[in-house]
C-alpha cells in the first residue's frame, strides 16, 4: 500500500500530472520547496538586464521571485517543464509577466532548448537535475544556451533528498548525488564548479551548486 503511494508521489515529482496525489505534490513545490526557489534567484545575482532560465519551474515560486528582480529593466524571464499541468497552472498564476511580456514560459525539457546559442546571463533549477533523461544532454544543453560571462545555481538539500530517498519517493532512475551532476557539467565546458552550504534568513541550511562559463 505505501509503496503504491510512494511510487505515485514520486513520479508526480518528476512529472507533475494532477489528482489528489498532484494536489500533495504541489503543496510539497509551494511550501517545502519555495524557500530552495528563493534561495536560488537570490543568490543568482540577477540585474535587471538579464535573460534569466528557470528549468523545472513546477508551481513557479522562483519565476515569481525572478521576475521581481527585472521589472525595471529590460531584461526577461523564461521558464521550461516538461509538464503541461505545471505549464498552464503556472501560466494562469503569472498571467501579468506574461502579459507585460517579461516572462515566457516553454512546454519544452533540459535536453532540447527551444534557444539560440548564448541567450542567457542566468540560470537555476530547483530539485530537478534528479529526473532529467540524460545528465550530460542537459547539462550541454543549458551550457550551449549560457553566454560567455555567465553563471548557473543550483538549490538542494541533500538532508531532504536523503529523507526523500529513504522514504522511496524518488523514481528508481532518480539520480541525485550532487558529485555527479557536478562531474557532469565540468564534463560538458562549465568552470568552477562548486557546491557550498548556505543559510537563508530563517536559518535553513541547504546547498547551491555554482558553475560559470567564463569564455567559450
Ligand atoms: C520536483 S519538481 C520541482 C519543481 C520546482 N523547481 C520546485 O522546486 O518546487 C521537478 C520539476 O521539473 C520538471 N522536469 C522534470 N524533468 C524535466 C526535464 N527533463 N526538463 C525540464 N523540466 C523537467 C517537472 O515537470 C517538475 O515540474
Amino acid at each position: 500500500m505505501w509503496q503504491r503511494l510512494a511510487d505515485s508521489i514520486s513520479a508526480q515529482l518528476a512529472h507533475p500530472k494532477g489528482g489528489p496525489i498532484g494536489w500533495y505534490v504541489k503543496y510539497l513545490f509551494k511550501k517545502v520547496n519555495k524557500p530552495l526557489s528563493q534561495s536560488a534567484v537570490d543568490l543568482c545575482n540577477i540585474q535587471p538586464h538579464h535573460n534569466v532560465l528557470e528549468v523545472g519551474f513546477g508551481t513557479g515560486e522562483g519565476l515569481k521571485c525572478a521576475c521581481q528582480k527585472i521589472q525595471d529593466g529590460p531584461g526577461k524571464i523564461y521558464g521550461v517543464d516538461i509538464s503541461e499541468r505545471m505549464f498552464t497552472e503556472t501560466a494562469e498564476l503569472l498571467y501579468m509577466e506574461i502579459h507585460n511580456k517579461k516572462l515566457e514560459l516553454l512546454l519544452s525539457r533540459v535536453e532540447k532548448l527551444p534557444f539560440n546559442h548564448d541567450k542567457f546571463d542566468r540560470v537555476y533549477h530547483v530539485n530537478c537535475y534528479y529526473f532529467w533523461r540524460d545528465m550530460i544532454d542537459g547539462a550541454a544543453e543549458l551550457y550551449r544556451v549560457m553566454k560567455p560571462n555567465s553563471m548557473m545555481v543550483t538549490t538542494l538539500s541533500l538532508k531532504r533528498l536523503k529523507q526523500a530517498k529513504k522514504r522511496g519517493l524518488l523514481t528508481k532512475n532518480a539520480i541525485t548525488d550532487p558529485m555527479h551532476y557536478m562531474w557532469c557539467l565540468e564534463n560538458v565546458g562549465f568552470e568552477d564548479v562548486s557546491m557550498k552550504y548556505v543559510k537563508n534568513k530563517l536559518g535553513f541550511e541547504h546547498q547551491a551548486i555554482f558553475a560559470y562559463v567564463h569564455e567559450k
